[in-house]
């Protein structure tokens, strides 16, 4: 396997150190991690490496050019944030913030900083800008490698099948970034007409500039009689497959079979945090100094984000709140599974959740990536990405309570996921017809995909080696009953 994968001549690649490739030649475990993506070793964790990012679609046929770019995810927390101490004048962002803490005569829940600098319509951290890749904040596992779309685009094609291979099926996608994912899955599953005629595919996505870069990279056409053919206004001609935008999964129509993709889309939903102190559990608020600077402050009183909190300790055991001095609640996250399961309740179907997060409750997880380097939350806010861990537990509890007719399934880690969907016979597959750079890229977005220590192919010092995304992100199936265990949840 590990002869199949690393053909010597691409093991003595220009970009590799004669030291560097001896030590790596010399350890069998690499050839085991390599060969297997549900490697259980663990190395040093270093959420700040870089990752390297592939560019360029391979297939059988085309061969372009690839380039590396050195990017971080998100998933790593806990890092020491680097503060900026340069003056700067408010932007637009900050007065908005500091008029509503002023007007409101009061600070603001966690929850509404953070829906404001993400997604404030005007200068929110996602409406003006690509904030992906290297050039941007930070690097999500479809702009990795064109593999991670492509093994979404078998789990949809095995649902589809469960579900009776649907004539007409809404496939959603929450968040879609950049639009790399379903782009990668149209492209793979091109082949398979049934399938893909089938499908009319629904972005929700916020902002605006993201929404005409998806367009673009789902290669749409706008049709001339959109008016006459409101329902095919947009077609992507990746593989013929009409595509429509929403701000919100309610606008998204109902009615037919339904497959929900929702990647890296619930860890930017707001949370809410709370303390622990001698008077009990306290929300942190977000308020403006003396110095006209923002700092984070204790609520003196219960506020209405209390009710959530309330709800999550009912889920949780005793022994689970008793160690936590620290814990954040996502009601936005809630609210959206009950959107979701009754969705999928009625119209039949299925949802995909992807995320770095926990199967249980989080205690203190909120971070913020400014130029893939992790950054004080409160500073200048809206230039840098907030996120934090998914409370997948919750997740479960939101959608069994929301609908009899669901049932949830997971969280398992991606490397199983994408493993068992097949991405080593993809990988080796593409690595049989490409050219040396090509093979260095697949290989180094496999190991960043399914890893979950140091990719074996990355040159550089130590503190820069990139940590892979296998264990650290999870994945969790809601699923209505009628199409049974999703693949690969059984
Ligand atoms: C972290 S990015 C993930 C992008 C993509 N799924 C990926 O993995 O590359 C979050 C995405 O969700 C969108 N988004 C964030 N909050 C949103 C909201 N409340 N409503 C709609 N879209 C939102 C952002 O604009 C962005 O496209």
């Amino acid at each position: 396997m590990l002869r199949k994968l690393l053909p010597q001549s691409l093991v003595f690649h220009r970009r590799l150190s004669n030291a560097y490739v001896t030590s790596q030649l010399a350890a069998p475990s690499v050839a085991s991690r390599l060969s297997s993506p549900f490697s259980t070793h663990s190395s040093s964790h270093n959420p700040d490496g870089p990752s390297i990012k592939q560019l360029d679609h391979v297939d059988d046929s085309q061969f372009p050019p690839t380039a590396t770019t050195i990017s971080i995810d998100r998933s790593g927390l806990y890092n020491p944030p680097e503060h900026s101490h340069e003056p700067a004048l408010d932007s637009e962002l900050v007065k908005h913030l500091k008029g509503i803490i002023k007007f409101r005569g009061g600070p603001i829940s966690v929850a509404e900083y953070m829906e404001e600098v993400l997604t404030n319509p005007r200068a929110g951290f996602y409406i003006n800008r690509d904030v992906f890749g290297a050039e941007g904040d930070f690097i999500t596992s479809p702009e990795v490698s064109q593999m991670f779309g492509e093994m979404i685009g078998v789990w949809v094609m095995c649902l589809w099948e469960q579900m009776g291979q649907p004539q007409r099926v809404n496939l959603i996608e929450l968040g879609p970034g950049r639009g790399t994912l379903v782009a990668d899955l149209l492209r793979g599953a091109s082949k398979f007409k049934k399938f893909i005629e089938s499908l009319h595919v629904h972005l929700v996505e916020c902002s605006p500039t993201l929404q005409k870069l998806q367009h673009q990279n789902l290669k749409c056409i706008d049709q001339d009689n959109a008016a006459e053919s409101a329902e095919r206004r947009t077609v992507s001609s990746l593989a013929g497959t009409p595509v429509s935008w929403h701000a919100t999964l309610e606008q998204v129509p109902s009615g037919s079979p339904t497959i929900i993709i929702a990647h890296e889309f619930f860890d930017a939903l707001p949370i809410h945090q709370f303390q622990k102190v001698s008077r009990g559990w306290c929300e942190k608020m977000v308020d403006v100094a003396e110095d006209s600077l923002f700092r984070f402050v204790l609520s003196s009183q219960p506020t209405p984000a209390t009710l959530y909190l309330l709800k999550r300790f009912k889920w949780a055991a005793n022994e689970e709140i008793a160690k936590l001095s620290q814990i954040e609640v996502c009601p936005k996250a809630m609210e959206l599974t009950q959107t979701i399961a009754k969705r999928i309740s009625s119209d039949g179907g299925g949802a995909l959740i992807i995320d770095y997060g926990l199967n249980g409750v989080v205690s203190d997880s909120l971070q913020a990536i400014r130029k893939h380097k992790f950054v004080d939350i409160l500073d200048n806010p809206g230039s840098a990405d907030l996120s934090a861990y998914v409370d997948f537990a919750s997740i479960r509890h939101s959608a069994e309570e929301a609908s009899g007719d669901v049932s949830v399934h997971g969280p398992i880690t991606q490397s199983q996921l994408i493993g068992s969907l097949g991405i080593n016979f993809r990988v080796e597959t593409l690595l049989q017809n490409c050219s040396d750079e090509q093979a260095d890229s697949l290989k180094s977005g496999y190991w960043r995909l399914v890893g979950d220590g140091e990719a074996p192919f990355w040159e550089g010092p130590d503190d820069s080696v990139p940590i892979g995304m296998g264990t650290r992100y999870l994945a969790m199936a809601i699923v209505n009953k009628k199409q049974g265990v999703p693949v690969p949840f059984q």
